[in-house]
């Protein structure tokens, strides 16, 4: 009640500089002065209280901004292990960031305290393109997540899509090998081997959702596709809007970036709702009961019809899907035969595993895991370059405590996978590309052993795995049985430069590749 006399006195009484009431209490800006000041005392004390991971000094409202910048790849990260430790915090403006470069820590966050990190942080741009996490990459942990992991996987990451679809990822390939023989540049001075073998994992990935695929690199569809995917992993991959997302009072200079970044999303979007989703809608209507699925699609919709998930859901889901599934694929292939064509004798070796397995054979997806030493080549690209050397990035809901450290709520943890996987404490000569590695040791691949996690572990780990590892052992394994794999003319080797992003690590240069008959 004293509040209150005081508070309307103050407000309704006029004031003057003569007044000394004026000076002694203030009136409202005291108050807020007050206020403002008790709760970043009590801010602070909390803060003293907090035991948080070490880190760089951090500057009042720009934090670690000055010092890190906006590139946070994780080579700059690994530099920042080796100073402060296997768990060290990030404040990047008003993103707090922590980041773990050890096994025993990886498994922490992912395993055993997976629940409490089975969240996701997103970012300005990636909040656009996933509809503030309607896609399932970027859903919190939660009830939806489980029935969009589920309804996902189901119909796309199991072993038994794999020996359902396999005939058509081997007729894809087919025509991807005989293809690149018929331009006489293939022999001569050297193709852009990529341009082909992305229209195949296109259309191998499109048959399986949509029961769909592209004539050739010139169908009006595939450019139009091609071209929104393209833009859109620029977009959202690169780190120059990382500022923005940092420090919010900076966002109006970002206004252009972000419209572009929506304007894509729609036009994304539309592209799937009014073709690919429109089409097998149509033919979903005119199905019989008891027409089994043709595609994921048919049975994502029926989920969507059953009221499992929402429509945007589906667009949401599929579309970054399409981004997930192809982008990650494809950069992990263009790695491996970069890598074998940089070293002969290595892919010498492949090719006499499966002369000695199959003889004249066709290699088939079945016959995989006959070829252990293809399968350790896949293994040691993938530690080497690994597509998402940072784990998608993972966040607590509530407070938790990591290696003795506290850690509030929100904090954007970041796994190191790659520095882990390249660690020379833990890796003898990890700069090397030495598929025997996997041969002596059977590291596994798929999350178990916490050294090399290039599909994560836990919850929120990899269901692509299911199907990626064996359709880039085929594809390295059919290529590798026909042709020898060779760099273009008067070059030793392809330039191995790379391009880190928010999450993927992409080789930089598309380089000319030729190709030789098998003697
Ligand atoms: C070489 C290929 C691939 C690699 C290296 C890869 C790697 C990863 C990694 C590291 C994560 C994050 C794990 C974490 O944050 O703990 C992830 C998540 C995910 N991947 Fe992949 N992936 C590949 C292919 C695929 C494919 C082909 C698909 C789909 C068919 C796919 C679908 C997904 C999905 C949906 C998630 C999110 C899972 C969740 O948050 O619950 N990935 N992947």
């Amino acid at each position: 009640m004293a509040v209150l006399q005081f508070l309307r006195s103050s407000s309704s009484r006029p004031c003057s500089s003569s007044d000394p009431q004026c000076f002694s209490v203030g009136g409202w800006p005291v108050i807020v002065l007050t206020f403002v000041l008790c709760t970043g005392l009590l801010l602070r004390f909390r803060r003293r209280r907090l035991n948080l991971p070490p880190g760089p000094f951090r500057w009042p409202v720009f934090g670690n901004w000055f010092q890190v910048g906006d590139n946070l790849n994780h080579k700059r990260l690994a530099l920042l292990a080796r100073k402060y430790g296997d768990i060290f915090m990030l404040q990047m403006g008003e993103r707090r960031i922590v980041v773990v470069s050890s096994s025993e820590l990886a498994k922490e966050v992912l395993h055993t305290q997976g629940v409490e990190f089975a969240s996701r942080k997103g970012n300005i741009v990636y909040d656009i393109f996933t509809g503030n996490g309607q896609d399932m990459v970027f859903t919190g942990y939660g009830d939806c997540w489980r029935r969009m992991r589920r309804i996902i996987t189901l119909p796309f990451c199991t072993n038994k899509v794999v020996q359902e679809s396999h005939a058509v990822w081997e007729e894809e390939v087919n025509m991807a090998v005989e293809d690149l023989s018929s331009t006489r540049e293939s022999f001569t001075s050297g193709i852009f081997i990529r341009s082909r073998l992305q229209l195949m994992i296109y259309n191998i990935y499109y048959r399986m959702m949509f029961n769909r695929r592209f004539i050739d690199e010139g169908d009006p569809l595939y450019v139009e596709l091609e071209a929104y995917n393209a833009e859109r992993s620029r977009l959202a991959q690169s780190f120059e809007y990382n500022y923005a997302d940092f420090l919010p009072f900076l966002r109006p200079f970002l206004k252009d970036y972000l419209k572009r970044c929506e304007e894509l999303q729609k036009k994304c979007i539309s592209l799937f709702r009014d073709i690919f989703l429109a089409e097998r809608r149509r033919l979903l209507s005119m199905a019989k009961v008891d027409d089994g699925d043709k595609c994921a699609a048919d049975r994502i919709l029926r989920d969507e019809m059953n009221h499992e998930i929402s429509e945007d859901n589906v667009l949401y889901m599929i579309e970054s899907l399409n981004v997930q599934a192809i982008e990650t694929t494809m950069c992990s292939l263009e790695w491996v035969l970069a890598e074998i064509i940089n070293h002969q004798q290595i892919q010498d070796k492949v090719r006499d595993e499966i002369d000695t397995v199959l003889g004249e054979v066709m290699l088939t997806e079945p016959d995989i895991h006959k070829l252990p030493y293809l399968m350790a080549v896949i293994k040691e690209t993938l530690r080497l370059h690994m597509p998402i050397p940072l784990l998608m990035p993972h966040m607590n809901m509530k407070e938790a405590k990591l290696g003795h450290y506290d850690i509030p709520p929100g904090t954007k943890v970041l796994v190191n996978a790659w520095w882990i996987a390249n660690n020379p404490d833990i890796w003898e000569s990890p700069d090397k590309f030495n598929p025997e590695r996997f041969v002596q040791d059977d590291i596994e691949v798929k999350g178990s052993d916490f050294r090399f996690l290039p599909f994560g572990s836990g919850r929120r780990c990899r269901p692509g795995s299911t199907l990626a590892l064996p359709l880039l052992a085929l594809v390295v394994g059919r290529l590798v049985q026909t042709y020898e794999l060779l760099p273009g003319p008067d070059l030793d080797g392809l330039d191995m430069s790379e391009l880190g992003g928010q999450s993927s690590l992409h080789l930089l240069h598309c380089s000319l590749v030729r190709v030789r008959i098998r003697a």
